[in-house]
């Protein structure tokens, strides 16, 4: 009896030890796998109303919004154009050239697998790439799990501010054009409802609500809709755009590829070629002033949603507009207050943006189609074009959009065919 009794307590103790060392061996493979989709969002405890301007009152620093900052840290995986990285790659496929073009702009050329990330530098074009290089590899080295999925357009939400009177004259040649390579991730945010653009574009179409007078409130209302609906969309990229922008689709992947989602990157050209500066009214009573870079609103800009998290609490559900009231500054410049002066994360400069108040036609012809937006001038100064020849005459294309689309995509049914040019 007792000896039985022994065994069988042997036998117990013997069985437990395997069962512990099984499920030892089993946790990592029960982890779950991380997947792209697990977008972190802010949780909002409050909707304050939003019509019009500064309503809603929001609280300054509004108690109901939890901000997970930390979210995505510790699954940081970088994976750039076609080569991943990682941190024993690292050194390799970092391909990137900067020229420079005649005129002193910025020419960005990007070979295979190139890289760069990180908010923390301030120009695209002058190497940030150790840093992005040492964070990347400190994270990724210490993470483990490592995507390899490259960015896909669908990664992307890009917002198109319009106003009613334009849906005619502007967004036809948009949809005609551009809009047609990126239908599903573009968001006409507009004013007024109309029947004719809902048809075309169903659910993409945002009416805002917000006042169609071009004022600094009725800017920043649309601004706010603008990033609410990108907050909510889950994509990994937040790409605000005017409504005479031409946005070269592969130009945009390309570019945002070079950087990652969960970090903090504000893209964009600055409007000024210094900083501007502020009454600091957010964070202390406006006796002091801050000094922040802004990228311009008519060229467009980027933000990635690791970086349109931390906005949340001065951004989402109304803040934006009462941000704004406070440094009484238009929607453009708050994005940049916001990132730089409250959040410390700097603008990376980009020339390959642009709005119609530079000089366009100063833009080398051989480099266009290798910008990320471009514009033209608009009544005040229709001759405000950038210079490019090919499908269309300047009467048939004032804008120069379709002559610019027939070049990225001759094979589209209305671009002339070749053989008869
Ligand atoms: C604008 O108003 C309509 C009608 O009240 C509403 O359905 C829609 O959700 C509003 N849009 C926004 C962005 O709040």
């Amino acid at each position: 009896m007792h000896v039985s009794s022994m065994g069988v307590s042997k036998l117990c103790f013997l069985f437990s030890l395997a069962l512990c060392a099984l499920l030892l061996l089993l946790i990592p493979a029960l982890q779950p796998s991380q997947h792209q989709g697990d977008l972190p969002q802010p949780r909002a405890h409050t909707k304050p109303a939003r019509a019009g301007t500064g309503a809603g009152k929001p609280s300054q620093h509004p108690g109901g919004l939890v901000v997970p900052l930390q979210a995505d840290v510790g699954k940081v995986t970088v994976t750039v154009g076609r080569n991943a990285i990682d941190g024993g790659s690292m050194g390799q496929g970092t391909t990137r050239e900067t020229k420079r073009t005649g005129d002193g702009d910025w020419v960005y050329t990007a070979g295979r697998g190139d890289t760069q990330g990180t908010g923390k530098h301030t120009d695209s074009q002058t190497g940030p790439k150790e840093d992005f290089l040492h964070r990347a590899g400190g994270v990724a080295g210490a993470g483990g799990s490592r995507s390899r999925t490259p960015l896909e357009l669908k990664d992307i939400f890009i917002a198109v501010k319009t106003t009613k009177k334009y849906h005619k004259s502007r967004l036809d040649l948009l949809f005609q054009t551009w809009v047609s390579k990126a239908k599903e991730q573009t968001f006409i945010f507009t004013d007024g409802e109309d029947k004719e653009l809902r048809r075309r574009a169903g659910a993409n179409v945002v009416n805002t609500n917000c006042s169609a007078a071009h004022t600094r409130q009725a800017l920043c209302c649309k601004m706010s809709v603008e990033y609410d609906k990108f907050i909510e969309s889950q994509r990994k990229w937040f790409c605000h755009m005017d409504d005479d922008n031409y946005v070269i689709v592969p130009s945009l992947l390309k570019l945002l590829s070079s950087y990652h989602h969960t970090q903090d990157v504000y893209l964009g050209r600055p409007s000024l070629d210094h900083p501007i500066e502020a009454a600091e009214r957010v964070k202390s009573d406006g006796s002091v002033s801050v000094k922040f870079w802004f990228a311009t609103g008519g060229a467009g800009f980027c933000i990635s949603r690791g970086l349109a998290l931390k906005m949340s609490p001065w951004a989402s559900l109304g803040n934006f507009i009462s941000t704004a009231e406070k440094i009484r500054l238009p929607d453009d410049c708050t994005i940049g207050y916001i990132i730089e002066a409250l959040l410390e994360v700097m603008l990376t400069h980009t020339h390959l943006f642009h709005s119609h108040l530079e000089n366009l036609q100063r833009l080398p012809t051989d480099t266009v189609l290798e910008q990320v937006t471009l514009s033209y001038g608009g009544f005040e100064n229709r001759r405000n074009v950038v210079s490019i020849g090919g499908a269309f005459s300047l009467v048939e294309d004032p804008s120069r959009f379709k002559t610019v689309h027939c070049l990225l995509y001759p094979e589209t049914d209305w671009c002339p065919s070749k053989g008869h040019h």
